[in-house]
């Protein structure tokens, strides 16, 4: 099915990009915009912005920038359909649906139906482990001892499987999944012809994606059986990729963003016991070390990671590399040892929830120094051969630190715990930063060789280096029309009009300049104002990307001009008229130097005498032009 029309203009009316932009991103605001880190990127100071006037986004690290939907699109990685079922659920709106084509059909059915079957298995599993009897007496009473409360359960949809061969299946083939959806989904298993629930007898998690929908399913034994695995995950599927995913961010998101701070546990019940004691800043990696997709996606809210061991965790080294990763990606990390024998899980509910919020606050300490710790016992192991290797490894880890500062800091208080000259550390420090250094080169130089071979066009280069194209000139021209257009250019006429009078017999190489400067003659002739959301739009991506990638920062900042002093166009709005006639000037002269090279062509190769002179005539003509040009050029210029 298609979304109709009309609830596409309803969705459309109703989103607030920055209500949308901020369940993603932690907005704050600048004058009249909003500004954050990229999402996109692991930038260190912010060149998102979000423009409410003009509802629309454009991060200046990525270059990636467009509407609400756009934005929902790139960050979920999902399709434009996807993206407006995702806001009409957000904004509460009724998605009228319309007869699609046969092909759409097939694109589009198979994620939404595996959303829809494994919906249907989550409300099922809640549906057995409250109403059905062996549902309550196995499932819900298990919970129950355990000590989640009855609002804990519901917060995180839990629910239980029956044990049966069919549990799932014959009611889910009853509504009228097929096998196959509910095989894809991960829900059923087929072997030797025989289908059957792969969830038999668990108690259930479902896990949820950033926007709630159900993507999988943890499901925990309650046999004390030890052949049975205490945990049957789902398999990865259209709609599952574990290593993009954590557990509970659903659930924790705002809490994460409002903390600034996301406390990262190992399983399902360690993230809802922490709830349950009013931690809500909490996920779980699902007891496997840390996927760089799931930094990304934890460093949308917050850059603070802390990470919380089990008392008796013979895993913590193991977990050096997965928060080796953190580091690199430019989030601060810190620990948390529980005592021995305890878990988050048992540990918060042991005492009262402000006990246990006091003991995660008192006990985090930063990663370097518990690194250090762990790896020296504590200070203990003084083996000098040993210290040599520990000192490597800590280095190691301070050597992924993206930023200089923190980098000192911590080979400071490094030097301390290990009682070792700073300067020492120091030196390894920079043989490790050298090497990888030449890694990255190296890393660049293949990466470029193969670019090369993508951008045999000129069309690939100039997307690839917007400023330094051969339509550099070009795309200044569309850049004042979309960025000035409604301003006087003198007392007769608006920038747009001068740029559109000068321009009408001209025809730009590029293709796709020409189609948006047209475009926008059509508004200016019309008398209207141009804005950029006039070209920014799903039907035309490229036409979008370009005026993005032309708009100006004003469209985002209106104080702190100073601040970006690095960009070019800065200087020009103190005289816009002068800019716009310089612009127009380089245009001319460029079509100019054109216009001679194309007749000096047609001069080599002619034979014929008369049609020589003729074309020498021209480019002596044109020659003169160039230099009229060029003057006129040079006089704006130094003015
Ligand atoms: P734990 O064994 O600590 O489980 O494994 P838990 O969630 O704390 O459960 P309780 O407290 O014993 O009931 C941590 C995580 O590792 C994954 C699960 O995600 C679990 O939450 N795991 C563990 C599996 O996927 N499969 C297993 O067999 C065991
Ligand atoms: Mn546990």
């Amino acid at each position: 099915m298609a979304i109709s029309d009309s609830t596409i203009q309803e969705i459309k009316n109703r989103i607030d990009i920055v209500e949308v932009i901020s369940d993603f991103v932690s907005l704050k605001k600048v004058g009249s915009n909003y500004r954050a880190l990229s999402p996109f990127t692991n930038e260190k100071s912010p060149s998102f912005y979000v423009s409410p006037s003009k509802d629309i986004f454009k991060c200046f690290s990525s270059g990636k920038g467009g509407d609400a939907i756009s934005f929902v699109m790139e960050v979920e990685g999902i399709n434009y359909i996807e993206a407006l079922k995702y806001l009409a659920n957000k904004y509460g709106i009724e998605v009228q649906e319309e007869e699609q084509t046969d092909e759409q059909i097939t694109a589009q059915n198979e994620r939404d139906s595996l959303f829809i079957a494994l919906k249907f298995a989550g409300e099922f599993f809640q549906d057995v482990l409250w109403n059905h009897s062996e549902g309550k007496s196995i499932g819900l009473s298990y919970f129950k001892e355990r000590g989640f409360s009855e609002a804990t359960i519901k917060k995180f949809d839990l629910g239980y499987s029956l044990d049966a061969w069919d549990g799932l299946m014959k009611p889910a083939l009853e509504k009228g999944y097929s096998e196959e959806i509910l095989e894809k989904a991960g829900l059923i298993l087929n072997s030797e012809n025989k289908t059957y629930d792969r969830f038999r007898g668990r108690v259930m998690f479902p896990i949820h994606n950033v926007g709630g929908k159900v993507i999988a399913f943890g499901a925990r034994t309650l046999r004390k059986d030890k052949k049975q695995p205490k945990y049957i995950n789902s398999p990865e599927t259209v709609v599952y990729h574990k290593s993009d995913i954590v557990y509970g961010i659903h659930q924790a998101r705002q809490a994460i963003r409002n903390e600034d701070l996301c406390y990262l546990v190992e399983g399902y019940t360690d993230v809802i016991s922490m709830h349950q004691s009013g931690v809500q800043n909490v996920v779980s990696s699902s007891g496997t070390s840390l996927t760089k997709e799931q930094i990304r996606l934890i460093g949308r809210y917050t850059k603070n990671i802390t990470v919380l061991y089990d008392g008796d965790a013979a895993g913590i080294k193991a977990s050096f590399r997965g928060i080796d990763l953190i580091l690199e990606h430019d989030l601060d990390v810190h620990a948390v040892v529980f005592p021995e024998g305890e878990d988050p899980d048992s540990f918060s509910r042991s005492m009262s929830s402000e006990a246990f919020q006091q003991f995660l606050k008192d006990n985090a300490q930063d990663f370097i120094t518990f690194k250090t710790n762990i790896l020296t016992e504590g200070g203990k192991n003084i083996d000098p051969v040993k210290k040599v290797a520990v000192i490597r490894d800590v280095v190691e880890s301070i050597s992924l630190i993206p930023d200089g500062i923190k980098r000192s800091v911590y080979i400071k208080s490094c030097a301390d715990l290990l009682e070792i000259d700073e300067q020492v550390l120091i030196s390894e420090l920079n043989k490790i930063l050298i090497k990888n250094r030449k890694k990255d080169k190296q890393h660049d130089e293949r990466e470029s060789a193969v670019d090369e071979q993508l951008a045999n066009s000129l069309q690939a280069k100039q997307e690839e280096q917007p400023g330094y194209t051969p339509f550099y000139v070009e795309r200044e021209c569309l850049r004042m029309v979309i960025n000035y257009a409604n301003e006087p250019f003198d007392e007769h006429q608006k920038i747009g009009e001068f740029i559109l009078n000068e321009t009408v017999d001209l025809k730009f190489d590029d293709p796709l300049i020409n189609e948006t400067i047209s475009k926008a003659s059509e508004f200016i002739r019309a008398g209207k104002k141009v804005e950029p959301d006039m070209f920014i739009g799903p039907d035309h991506p490229k036409m979008s990307q370009l005026v993005i990638d032309l708009l100006d920062m004003k469209y985002f900042i209106s104080d702190g001009w100073e601040e970006l002093h690095k960009i070019s166009t800065s200087h020009e709005k103190e005289d816009l008229p002068k800019a716009t006639y310089k612009v127009i000037l380089r245009l001319k002269r460029k079509k100019i130097e054109e216009m001679i090279h194309h007749n000096e062509e047609l001069l080599k190769k002619s034979s014929i005498a008369n049609e020589q002179d003729e074309l020498l005539l021209m480019i002596k003509h044109l020659k003169t032009l160039f230099d009229q040009v060029t003057t006129e050029l040079g006089i704006v210029v130094s003015k």
